[in-house]
């Protein structure tokens, strides 16, 4: 019996009734702390299972019932902010049609037919993502939605099956081996950083050009094997369709419309009354700005953090330049605000004042601290580098250490990514062509001249 694959098997039984309208306010204001989420990869230990994790195991085989049937769960492997995932081997793998496995495909081009045999009797591994119950069904169905039309690529995780059970939903994924990120990002080469970041592009393309913002990278959500040099991306749990609630946006409109509103705003009114520029108006009756914020501290870009109301894909390519900040500065997590405000300060540590205000001023918004520490005009990233990798000093006659010309070529590639201006910012599909990028495929050649001489 073989079946289509992507195909809800059993389908789910969701209708518009279920969809309860959600508060706004916490759709709104999803936010999760890049240190919530386990991320732990169990791969090594699947035979050493905790009492605690083996009597949750059962408690969900027993109360999903028909589940254990499907599927042998082997381990917990990861707990988000709104999911727990399984490691459980596929018990009924043969019986459908498995397109979406590329392990088995690629095994399959280079084994023998009766490899072929013997491996189709191998054990199959998913991962079963459980959805916490407290998520709206409205959420639900567009995480799988979304996954479903994302399945062609390899680089995204696609969604095999989807199963519910009274008020709860699983989704069926293929389980990727990978390693967690904090066991390498300390000591990853320039070159490995390359062919990370490469692999994040070139699944990020493949997400922006459906039009769709993913909201939530950071590295938990990119399970990568540095040994491939592979990379998957997964929990589309507050991904979007690009143009989802859009409302006009000053940062869309000509500098002329700009700065007109900014001239007609009540911090204007307000300065030319004679107040100072900091007091705020005493019986404030504008509605408050409202925005999509989801995503996870310390990797919204400033546009999310200033309340764009017309968001876009080049929101991902901020979050994809904290990641590389991050494997730079070897810090982890990089920015660890908390709250919106916070965060807004913690950039403009970075980038100073005076960006901070251009960058507010595009969206309509006004920019002002009165923390005397800010400078004007920040700190080079260079220089941010070089502090937390120790290699400043504080003796005045010590030689100048610097950043390797590799690093260098990363931080130019990096200005790219963490450029707060969102329009200037780099896209994915031109990340895949920039130099930093490319010189992966010249060093990968090189690998290969060296593999060549040797089996000359
Ligand atoms: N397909 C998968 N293969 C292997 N591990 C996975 C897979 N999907 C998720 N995980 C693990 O589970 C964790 C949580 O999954 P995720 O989809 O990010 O859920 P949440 O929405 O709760 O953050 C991930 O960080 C990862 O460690
Ligand atoms: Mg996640």
């Amino acid at each position: 019996m073989a079946k289509a694959d992507i195909e809800v098997q059993q389908p789910m039984h969701m209708h518009p009734e279920d969809f309860e309208e959600e508060d706004p306010e916490e759709v709104l204001d999803e936010s999760a702390d890049p240190l919530e989420e386990s991320g732990h990869t169990v791969d090594s230990s699947d035979d050493e299972i905790d009492e605690s994790v083996a009597e949750d195991m059962a408690r969900f085989e027993e109360s999903f019932v028909g589940i254990g049937k499907r599927y042998r769960l082997i381990n917990r492997i990861g707990e988000g902010t709104f999911s727990t995932v399984y490691k459980a081997e596929d018990l009924e793998y043969n019986n459908y049609d498995n397109r979406w496995d590329v392990d088995e495909r690629e095994r399959r081009k280079w084994s023998s037919p009766s490899g072929r045999k013997r491996g189709s009797r191998r054990p199959h591994y998913v991962a079963i993502k459980k959805i916490y119950v407290t998520s709206s069904p409205i959420r639900i169905f567009n995480e799988l939605e979304l996954l479903r039309d994302l399945k062609n690529g390899d680089s995204v995780c696609p969604l095999i099956t989807a199963f519910r059970h009274q008020d709860q939903v699983v989704a069926i994924l293929p389980y990727y081996h990978h390693h967690d990120f904090r066991d390498y990002y300390r000591d990853m080469t320039i070159s490995e950083m390359r062919l990370y970041m490469k692999s994040l592009f070139t699944a990020l393309r493949a997400v922006h050009q459906n039009k769709i913002l993913h909201r939530d990278v950071k590295p938990t959500n990119f399970l990568y094997n540095p040994q491939h040099s592979r990379g998957v991306l997964v929990d589309f749990g507050l991904a979007e369709r690009e143009g989802t609630d859009w409302h006009k946006c000053v940062c869309t409109e000509s500098l002329e419309e700009r700065r007109y509103q900014v001239a007609h705003s009540v911090y204007m009114q307000n300065q030319q009354a004679g107040h100072q520029t900091t007091s705020y108006p005493k019986n404030d009756t504008r509605n408050s700005r409202r925005a999509n914020r989801a995503g996870t501290r310390g990797f919204r870009a400033p546009e999310v953090l200033l309340k764009c109301t017309q968001q876009n894909t080049s929101i991902d390519m901020w979050s994809a330049g904290v990641i590389l900040l991050t494997l730079l500065t070897r810090r982890f997590p990089f920015f660890h605000s908390a709250d919106d405000i916070d965060a807004l300060l913690e950039i403009t540590t970075i980038f100073g004042r005076k960006k901070m205000r251009e960058t507010a001023f595009l969206h309509g918004q006004v920019f002002e601290t009165n923390v005397p520490s800010y400078s004007e005009h920040g700190h080079t990233l260079e220089k941010i580098i070089l502090w937390c990798t120790g290699r400043t000093s504080s003796d005045k006659g010590a030689p100048k250490k610097e950043l390797s010309d590799e690093e260098k070529e990363a931080v130019a590639f990096l200005y790219r990514l963490l450029e707060c201006d969102s329009a200037k910012r780099i896209t994915a599909d031109e990340a895949l062509h920039h130099p930093f990028i490319t010189k992966s495929y010249e060093e990968n050649e090189a690998d290969q001249d060296m593999v060549d001489l040797v089996a000359a």
